[in-house]
């Protein structure tokens, strides 16, 4: 058990099961000094209920928290201070890593459910953009981590590859293509015929009416429009895997929204049976005034359906084939209000499971402050960030670490887990600035330094050709904070995972990273014969958390760098 857990649980017992026992565990807190002991708990909330002032309940419980696995529990004000027993705590926290390896943190608090993880989804013939990159990795890291506490997740590539613009660019490409041109160069040849298209519409207006006809024949099964559609989604999915294998990402689905097309009838049938639909305009909708939202789009003028009907259809789809108890969409918060509706609209065909889907939304990459743009020339952007990333790690290798081996495996380990770490290591909600000199710096808040700590660390086990043996825990003081911290783990890891943050586990690794580099230049991890082996545990306990952490980010974690 976990100390935190235990402590706890003893709190939970002395005072009579009066509080909860999460409500406990939630509140207790790390101490503000080190003198103040290795749990806090402020007495403030059991006052009401205890009828008597935090002070003086806090000096009541203190004398009776006893457990052998603390040294003593004192009341500073209404603080209740636990200390652990050092060396015993250290040494079982050690074992637990050390046997558990990378297992350690597992649990199965997700009762094996399945979660359903809408992410990247990028639209073809257009450039994957900043948001899908965004999208891509926080949701591989919510797989990851929910993965990690006993969830089954499900990444869903929900593709946009269907809507009237497809009809346009049948036309365009029909007009001005040259098959070749494509193939070679898919999404920035489809991009340029897309933009061409619509200059073109400013001078002749029968253009929009031929791209509307083909859109129809293409949503009609017609032979020629079906097979220029399959060949834009084929070959732009190929540009799309170059950027998903750089960043090892892969998903279990890739049903987009050309695949709910005959499923939507239904959903138009259920929404009419409960008379939920409305005309207006010659459109159909579903009010929703008394939600203060505007109408949701259902089907347009001509019978076309939108965005809304196709994942009106999604959402019943992956409750029915997966029985989801929870379901994700990693969805940038400039769609806050279509997932609102979504959700809302489920609720008025009382869908229960409408309560389960959760948008989880992101702010914005900038750069220099303004928004970062993919269009037009700079289609290719986002791949050439990936390798210009990987040639930046490439460099620094070769002046640091001539000799290394694997060096372009590693370059890109480290390029690619710069990019990824940056991202993730703040509230996703916020949007973030794009520097790619800042997030491959090896001092400060970066994947780079999290992982050359731990390539550090490895480093150490190998010049002290550690082996484990029996442990027994270390006796230096200034080990301790990075033993808290171990134990704090499987905590972390549950929390990020329960509040879809996984900022929280960044934050975390460098916590450890920085708590274990104050360690080293402090103490001659090799130097003492007799502490070497208790030493060389925790250093082994640290690589094994910081490499478990980065792969919860999609981050390797390599050996030597
Ligand atoms: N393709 C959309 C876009 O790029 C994102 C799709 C998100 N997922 C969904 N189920 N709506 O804006």
């Amino acid at each position: 058990m976990n100390y935190k857990d235990i402590f706890a649980n003893e709190l939970y017992h002395v005072i009579e099961n009066k509080v909860a026992y999460e409500t406990i565990l939630n509140r207790i807190e790390k101490p503000s000094q080190e003198s103040y002991g290795d749990f806090a708990f402020p007495c403030f909330d059991l006052a009401k209920i205890m009828r008597r002032s935090p002070q003086q309940i806090a000096s009541e419980l203190a004398p009776k928290l006893e457990h052998p696995a603390f040294e003593r529990c004192e009341s500073v004000g209404a603080y209740l201070n636990v200390y652990l027993k050092k060396r015993q705590a250290s040494s079982e926290i050690i074992s637990d890593v050390l046997e558990s390896g990378y297992e350690f943190g597992r649990s199965n608090h997700g009762n094996n459910g399945k979660v359903p993880i809408d992410m990247s989804s990028p639209n073809i013939a257009k450039p994957f953009s900043m948001g899908h990159l965004r999208s891509t990795v926080i949701g591989n890291s919510l797989a990851l981590l929910l993965e990690k506490i006993g969830c089954e997740p499900i990444r869903i590539n929900h593709l946009g590859d269907w809507g009237t613009q497809f009809g346009k660019l049948i036309a365009a490409y029909l007009k001005w293509g040259d098959e070749e041109k494509v193939r070679q160069n898919t999404i920035k040849e489809l991009l340029a015929l897309y933009i061409k298209f619509h200059e073109e519409a400013e001078k002749d207006a029968n253009l929009e009416d031929e791209g509307r006809r083909w859109f129809k024949r293409l949503e009609d099964g017609d032979k020629q429009a079906v097979k220029l559609w399959e060949w834009f989604r084929e070959e732009s999915l190929k540009e799309f895997n170059r950027i998903y294998e750089l960043m090892d990402i892969s998903f279990d689905s890739t049903n987009g929204e050309a695949f709910y097309n005959d499923k939507m009838d239904r959903v138009v049938q259920l929404l009419s049976d409960k008379e939920l639909l409305k005309e207006s305009e010659g459109a159909l909708v579903v009010e929703m005034d008394d939600d203060n939202l505007p109408p949701c789009l259902i089907k347009k003028k001509d019978g076309a359906t939108l965005y809304a009907t196709r994942d009106l259809a999604a959402a019943l789809y992956r409750y029915e084939t997966y029985g989801f108890s929870q379901s994700l969409y990693v969805v940038g918060n400039e769609q806050s209000l279509h997932f609102k509706q979504l959700i809302e609209v489920l609720k008025k065909l009382d869908f229960d499971f409408a309560e389960n889907m959760h948008h989880i939304s992101f702010g914005m990459m900038l750069k220099d402050g303004k928004k970062m743009s993919t269009r037009k020339g700079k289609v290719v952007l986002l791949e050439e960030v990936l390798e210009e990333a990987i040639q930046l790690a490439k460099v620094n290798i070769e002046t640091k670490n001539p000799s290394l081996l694997n060096k372009d495996v590693i370059a890109k380990q480290v390029g690619v887990g710069a990019v990824l770490f940056h991202d993730l290591k703040n509230d996703r909600r916020n949007d973030i600035d794009f520097s790619l000199e800042s997030m491959l710096r090896v001092e400060g808040e970066t994947g780079p330094y999290v992982q050359y700590t731990n390539a550090r660390a490895c480093s150490i086990l190998r010049k002290g050709q550690y082996t484990k043996g029996d442990v027994s825990g270390v006796e230096d003081e200034k080990a301790w904070p990075i033993v808290m911290l171990l134990n704090a783990f499987p905590e972390t890891v549950q929390r990020a995972a329960r509040e879809f943050d996984p900022s929280i586990v960044a934050k975390y690794l460098i916590d450890l990273s920085r708590s274990f580099n104050k360690y080293y230049s402090h103490v001659r991890i090799l130097d003492e014969e007799n502490m070497k082996q208790g030493r060389l545990d925790l250093v082994a306990s640290v690589s094994i958390v910081l490499t478990e952490g980065l792969r919860l980010l999609g981050i390797h974690a390599p050996q030597e760098m």
